[in-house]
């Protein structure tokens, strides 16, 4: 049965989650749209999955679209919101009548190499559809990859690939994002509990999380001046594809699960609960803070 969000605590609020087809962005992605923002459903890789939450959002009676653009590679920030700016305006929100958005919960494919399939982008297409610029109230930097191993096993191209995911890749959305974000907005970072706790299986992630954590500090202060929060979060073991190899036996559940003072593993809600926290106006007295959102990891 279709739900009433027009009501809820983030009705005509406009967010950009990224990496939301699949994972914990999906949970925040559904959570925000349930509240009543129109959510931007970024993917990098996953499109089937974009589009199938997109559908989802709007059978629950929520608003959404879905825009592809893959980040860690030059001129993504850009791709994603050339896309995100067409689909804003598809859905009518910056005043400008006419765009892509159709019923099958596309959106825009921002990627220069997508588009090169379809012939060379048109000048509106260079400015962003039509030229005009999406509205933002919440921006959820949630796209991460993992995976980097221990130090001696690291190689400069994995170490490049966590930096320009994790961290550069967030860090040039935002610059992005600020023109088009609507005083009072937030930006919420996913980081991990990989960058409090020592977590040297994984060196070159947790470094790139840290580098989040201090993007959210310093710009929490520059940005308080127009009421925009910032802050992150750090997830403990959720269950998603990132951790699929650390739970593959019950015995490596149960350990994963005994970690956590609740003795579970966390789910994608766990965490989207918080974020929806965050980007509502309760949590306006809160930014540059990270807040561990582990269930009690390792106390
Ligand atoms: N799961 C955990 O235990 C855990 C714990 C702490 C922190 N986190 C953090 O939580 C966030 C979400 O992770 P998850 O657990 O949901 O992992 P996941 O299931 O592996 O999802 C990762 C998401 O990031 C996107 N992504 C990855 N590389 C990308 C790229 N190059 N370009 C664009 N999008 C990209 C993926 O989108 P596509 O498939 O479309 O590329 C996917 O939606 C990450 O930042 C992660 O570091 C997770």
């Amino acid at each position: 049965m279709a739900v009433e969000h027009s009501a809820g605590a983030l009705a005509g609020k406009v967010a950009l989650v990224t990496g939301a087809g699949r994972g914990i962005g999906r949970a925040i992605a559904q959570r925000l749209a349930r509240d009543g923002a129109l959510v931007g459903v970024h993917y990098g890789h996953s499109e089937t999955a974009a589009l199938e939450a997109v559908v989802e959002i709007r059978a629950e009676g929520g608003r959404a679209f879905a825009l592809g653009a893959r980040l860690g590679v030059p001129g993504d920030a850009e791709a994603v919101f050339a896309a995100f700016d067409a689909g804003v305006r598809g859905e009518g929100e910056a005043g400008a009548p006419g765009a892509p958005g159709g019923l099958d919960g596309r959106g825009e494919r921002g990627e220069r190499g997508e588009r090169g399939e379809r012939g060379e982008p048109s000048e509106a297409d260079a400015r962003g559809v039509g030229g005009v610029r999406g509205v933002l109230d919440i921006l959820v930097n949630n796209a991460g990859v993992s995976g980097s191993g221990p130090v001696g096993r690291a190689t400069p191209e994995v170490f490049d690939r966590m930096m320009a995911v994790n961290a550069k890749a967030p860090f040039f959305l935002v610059q992005q994002a600020l023109p088009r974000m609507r005083d009072g907005g937030r930006v919420i970072n996913v980081s991990s509990l990989a960058s409090r706790r020592a977590f040297p299986e994984s060196l070159a992630y947790a470094m790139s999380k840290g580098a989040l954590d201090t993007m959210t500090l310093c710009l929490a202060k520059e940005l308080a001046g127009r009421g925009i929060t910032v802050n992150a979060i750090g997830p403990g073991f959720i269950e998603t594809d990132m951790n699929a190899r650390r739970r593959e036996t019950p015995q490596d559940r149960a350990a994963l699960a005994a970690r956590s003072a609740f003795g579970r593993i966390g789910s994608p809600a766990d965490v989207a609960d918080v974020v929806a926290f965050l980007a509502s106006d309760d949590a306006r007295w809160i930014t540059g803070q990270y807040l561990d959102v582990s269930g009690g990891t390792d106390l």
